[in-house]
Formats: C-alpha cells, structure tokens, sequence
C-alpha cells in the first residue's frame, strides 16, 4: 500500500493501471476510519484491481468550524486499518492540494438537497459534490463506494453523477453496525462511555419504529420515534422524517411508495448522529 499526497502523483500511478485496462476503486472517507469503512474497502478490493481510499477531511462541507476542528484525525491508525483490508493506494492531500483557490461552484440537486441534512445544513451537500467531483477526477475511476448510513448523501452523489455525465459506477454499501446496533461513524469515537450507552437508544428506537409500524400510521410511528427519543436524557432529537427512498420527500402514508425509508439525525450531548432505517424496499 502507498501513501499518496498529490494529485500529480496519484494520476502517474494509477495511468498503469489504466493502461492496462485493470480496474480501478474509489472510496472516499474523511478518516476516523472504522469497520464501516473497512467493509467498504473489502467490497471495493473484491472489485478492482487497485482501490484508492482517500483521506481527506473536507472543509467545504461543514457549516459549522467548532465540528470541523473536533472531527477526529489520525492517518497513523488509518493506514494500519487500510494496509490490514488491502487498500492499494492512501489518497491523502492538504487543503491546499484539493483547494489551491476557493471553489466557486454551485451546484444543484433539487429537491434532494432542500430537505433534511441540506435543510439543517446549509451548503453541506454542495460541499460533498465540491469534492467528489474533485476525487473523481483525480481518480477516474471505475466504481465509487459510499455507505448508505449517510442515505442522503448516496442519493446526492447519485443524481449528481447522472447530472455531470459521470459514467463511473455508484456502488450503496450497507450500514455497519455495532453488535448491539449502534450505526458505525467517525464521530462515535467524541462520545463519552455514558454518551455511548445512551446513543443506542437511536438504533433501538428505529429498530422498534419497524415492528410498531407494522400495525400503526405513518404519522404514528413519526410520533413513536419522536416522543420515544425525547424521552431519553441526554438526546435532542434534531429531526426524524419519513421519506421516498427515491425522491426524499416525505411521505404521508404507506402505500404512497414501494421504497420507504425513514431518516434520523440526533445530538447526543454535543455529538450529531444520523441513521436510517427501511420500512419498505423496492
Ligand atoms: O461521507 C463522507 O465521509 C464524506 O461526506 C465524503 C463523501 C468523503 C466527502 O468528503
């Protein structure tokens, strides 16, 4: 596995592989990486003949600087884990490589981007597309993978590559989750023992809004999750919709889609997590 800082270099190494017409993996993470990421990699090396994994914590994509400067760096334990899944290539540049001037690019995704994370967080996803679109001209490559915990954020890159005229790959991986059901992220590793025990509530919530569902409107599980989570110590419930798979938009019962999906974003203590969970799937 090779460390890479540039995109000068990561082209002249990854040109071999496209030379010789061998396929090439992108998995772009910002680091903190963890089994979610792992499983990621492992499905992109599977593949590919070389999978690119780059490391890169995005400033465009937070609209808050206090949760950009606490988002957990270490690139030391990021390569053990990557050497250990069989990465080929660690993309890892400075700002000023991915961003030698501002960019000034607006993009566009209605209505995906108007609801939800794109509502909570201004500019957040024309962030993501800023620097996807730049990985992916970096990397050119075959096949692109993005976990579905961020659900918005894969339909996002999906309809964005549509847009662009992208003809690379999208591939959706699944959540990973702890034993106990804990949705994997970065950010778990702010939580404090007791902020740890008490974010579970969020999976087991959702997990239990799938079976009251079965026999409840829609409108009641909504109320379900909600009153379930603010009756916990310790979570704020930022929002909970229950949305179109496809299109994001909310849905007002459930035979308006065959792909329904509901979405969760919740602080514990000052830590947002977000999750999802399938009521139906097409
Ligand atoms: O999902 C993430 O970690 C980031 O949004 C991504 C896709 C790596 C872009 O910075």
């Amino acid at each position: 596995m090779k460390l890479v800082r540039t995109i000068k270099e990561l082209r002249t190494e990854l040109n071999t592989y496209r030379n010789e017409g061998r396929k090439i993996g992108l998995v772009p993470t910002m680091g903190a990486l963890h089994a979610g990421h792992a499983s990621l990699v492992k499905r992109s090396v599977s593949e590919n003949d070389a999978t690119v994994v780059s490391v890169f914590v995005n400033p465009t994509q937070f609209n808050d600087k206090n949760d950009l400067a606490k988002y957990p760096r270490d690139l030391d334990a990021d390569c053990q884990l990557l050497q250990e899944v069989g990465a080929t290539f660690v993309f890892a540049p400075a700002v000023e490589e991915m961003y030698p001037e501002p960019d000034t690019r607006q993009f566009s995704f209605a209505p995906l981007d108007s609801v939800m994370e794109g509502a909570f967080r201004p500019g957040h996803f024309n962030g993501v597309a800023q620097i996807v679109t730049k990985l992916f001209d970096a990397v050119q490559p075959d096949n692109a993978y993005f976990g579905e915990k961020d659900f918005q954020q894969l339909a996002i890159i999906r309809k964005m590559v549509k847009q662009l005229g992208y003809t690379l790959h999208i591939v959706g991986c699944p959540i990973v989750r702890e034993a106990d059901g804990l949705a994997l992220s970065s950010r778990n590793a702010r939580l404090s023992d007791e902020e740890r025990k008490i974010a579970l509530n969020i999976s087991q919530t959702l997990f239990k809004s799938r079976t009251f569902a079965a026999d409840h409107s829609l409108q009641d599980t909504i109320k379900f999750v909600e009153d379930s989570i603010s009756a916990i110590n310790g979570l704020r419930l930022e929002y909970f919709q229950i949305v179109d798979g496809n299109t994001l938009q909310p849905v007002e019962n459930w035979h308006e889609s065959d792909y329904i999906v509901g979405c969760i974003t919740v602080f514990c203590g000052e830590v947002r997590l977000i999750d999802n969970i399938k009521y139906k799937e097409n």
